[in-house]
């Protein structure tokens, strides 16, 4: 929700900053734009729209300086337009600002600025921050920015630039991620590490209430009483090229494509019995009386796929749960509980904020997240890490598959008697039948032409396969704005049945053998209603691949791998029918990938 990118240093702001917005994009496209400052002068460029719309705007234009702020949108208060986009300025422009979060009284320090006769030009909560910095101004910069910050309410990561204060940038956090980049004689800001990491991969990952004030390419770091605090440096160990296209028409496409190569890591040295990477050893793992699955999205079906194994392996009761409604209840959660919240960004402010409930009532919390330093891997207990690389696409792929399989790992760690029915062997072999998988794009191409001038298409699954249905209907509905909707097979006698008519397409997960016959069943049940049926199973289902329309066979494989690698072909069709429809793909409308509001 919103990206944020500073630089001070001897380089010139402009392109520094363009890039590492294009490379925050993902976190809202709704407008986009940059402040420099020269020392005498801020000058501030704005544009409505995608990054490519300022882009073409600033072309010919030659700003130098040598600070710069810059800002992608994703619109909270005051609809998308050039006024509303960030940087903003107080009345006199000597202030510039950018902002991720929410102010949440801004409506009170607005009416208290209009008494006194300051005025407002957008619609946002960010420019009260800005013309409350006029106001509260106080002859330096940092002490300013906490002061203000002292009286505000909700979540920020803040970004300031004064001409008052020549060549400075105080930046502080509450809430919304704030990663600073550390390099020779120049500093960086960004939202997340991927979108400065072609600089420096030295990151210093600002906690909550903690300032950063920038002068000439060299930081000092604050906490909120101006005490001088020090944080360590953290080496990255992405590679630029795995945040790039190279090539591709779309990251989403890249990244379906790349999740052999980065399962591989998922994998990498958590293998043996003994590897130390498991951060819950079995022994502990038993003692945990409930376990409490937390997410949000993407992050909450993969969820539904681990309570079962957890269950299974474990013999204690999982319950999963969406974050932003755990959050407001009271769920009885206990201190022998263990919480295990899953999160690529590792910044969703709903997963936080049931980090936070899951913490207060005494559980241990595991983080299952993907990007190194953020907020839940800080404030978790314990941490297990994706290893797939930056997801820039919105819709996640690859995470998704990391959030499967580190799940896998983890119940395959904890299972002391042998009751899931696959080897560490066989997950070693994960990476292959993963590459074998992706034979199944053409066909998946060849099917996507038949469905994707339909308006509704469903999702049926079994147990596992009802987990994978939820996640390729969301998949669908995200990027190609057709109404996709998954349900368990066993439920569609009980009203969307009523749903299904001549054409209608159903798509079928059917990769568990031991439901097979009630998931054949339930597909005779909507053929009869004139349904379109597209099954994904293996070669064993021969009584449903006989029924259905389209059958995708997948590898020959052990049978949990099978409903692993079934992600695939739903995240192509996925793709594929977005891309016949001419959506945009990686930046699907009104979405964000990280939600940092609630
Ligand atoms: C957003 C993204 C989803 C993602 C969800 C949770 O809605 O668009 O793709 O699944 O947030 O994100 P997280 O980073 O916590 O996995």
């Amino acid at each position: 929700m919103c990206g944020i990118v500073g630089y001070s240093g001897p380089k010139e702001p402009l392109p520094i900053l363009i890039n590492g917005l294009s490379r925050l994009e993902y976190r809202g496209y709704d407008s986009a734009g940059i402040a420099i400052s020269d020392g005498n002068k801020i000058t501030v460029e704005k544009k409505e729209g995608k990054l490519d719309v300022l882009k073409n705007h600033l072309k010919d234009s030659n700003i130098k300086g040598n600070i710069g702020i810059g800002h992608t949108r994703w619109a909270t208060h005051g609809v998308p337009n050039d006024v509303n986009a960030h940087p903003h300025s107080d009345n006199s422009e000597e202030f510039a600002i950018i902002h991720n979060g929410i102010i949440e009284n801004y409506a009170e320090i607005k009416k208290d600025l209009l008494e006194e006769g300051f005025e407002f030009k957008s619609d946002t909560d960010t420019e009260v921050v800005a013309v409350e910095l006029s106001r509260k101004w106080n002859g330096q910069l940092l002490e300013t920015v906490t002061d203000v910050a002292k009286t505000l309410e909700g979540t920020y990561a803040l970004v300031v630039t004064t001409t008052k204060e020549e060549g400075t940038i105080v930046a502080g956090r509450l809430m919304s991620p704030l990663v600073l980049g550390v390099g020779e004689n120049e500093v960086f800001l960004a939202s997340d590490s991927a979108a400065i990491l072609e600089h420096t991969n030295k990151m210093i990952f600002l906690e909550n209430g903690d300032f950063v004030e920038i002068k000439n390419g060299q930081y000092k770091l604050f906490d909120s009483e101006l005490n001088e605090i020090e944080r360590e440096i953290q080496e990255i160990d992405w590679e630029v090229s795995e945040a790039e296209k190279l090539g591709y028409d779309h990251f989403m496409y890249k990244e379906i494509l790349e999740q052999s190569e980065v399962i591989e890591r998922t994998i990498s040295g958590r293998l043996e019995t003994t590897s130390k990477e498991i951060p819950i050893k079995q022994d502990e793992a038993s003692k945990y009386e409930k376990i409490w699955i937390v997410a949000c999205g993407t992050a909450y079906h993969a969820g539904l796929f681990g309570k079962d194994l957890f269950e299974k392996v474990l013999g204690v009761p999982v319950s999963v749960e969406l974050a932003s409604e755990f959050r407001y209840r009271e769920p009885i959660v206990g201190k022998n509980d263990l919480g295990i919240v899953i999160s690529q960004s590792g910044e969703t402010m709903d997963t936080i904020a049931a980090t936070e409930l899951l913490k207060e009532n005494g559980a241990h919390v595991l983080a299952l997240v993907n990007v190194v330093g953020s907020s839940l891997a800080r404030m978790a207990d314990s941490v297990f890490y994706l290893h797939v690389g930056p997801e820039i696409g919105v819709a996640s792929t690859k995470a998704y598959l990391g959030m499967l399989v580190a799940q896998l790992l983890l119940a395959k760690h904890w299972d002391s008697q042998n009751k899931l029915d696959v080897s560490f062997d066989e997950i070693a072999e994960l990476p292959k039948l993963i590459e074998e998988t992706m034979d199944c794009e053409k066909q998946i191409k060849d099917i996507s032409e038949k469905i994707y001038k339909k308006n509704d298409i469903y999702f049926i699954g079994r147990g596992l396969d009802y987990a994978l249905a939820a996640e390729g209907a969301l998949k669908l509905k995200e990027i190609s704005y057709l109404h996709a909707e998954a349900l368990a097979a066993g439920e569609l006698k009980h009203g969307t049945l009523a749903l299904i008519e001549d054409g209608t397409p159903i798509i079928v997960t059917a990769s568990q053998n031991h439901l097979l016959d009630k998931t054949t069943s339930n597909v005779q049940e909507v053929i009869a209603r004139g349904a379109y049926v597209i099954a994904i199973g293996d070669n064993q289902s021969e009584k449903l691949e006989n029924i259905s329309d389209e059958y995708v066979t997948l590898p020959d494989s052990n049978e949990i791998l099978t409903t692993v690698i079934s992600i695939i072909p739903l995240q192509f069709i996925a793709y594929h029918v977005a891309n016949l429809n001419g959506e945009s793909i990686d930046q699907p409308r009104n979405l964000a990938k990280s939600v940092t509001v609630e």
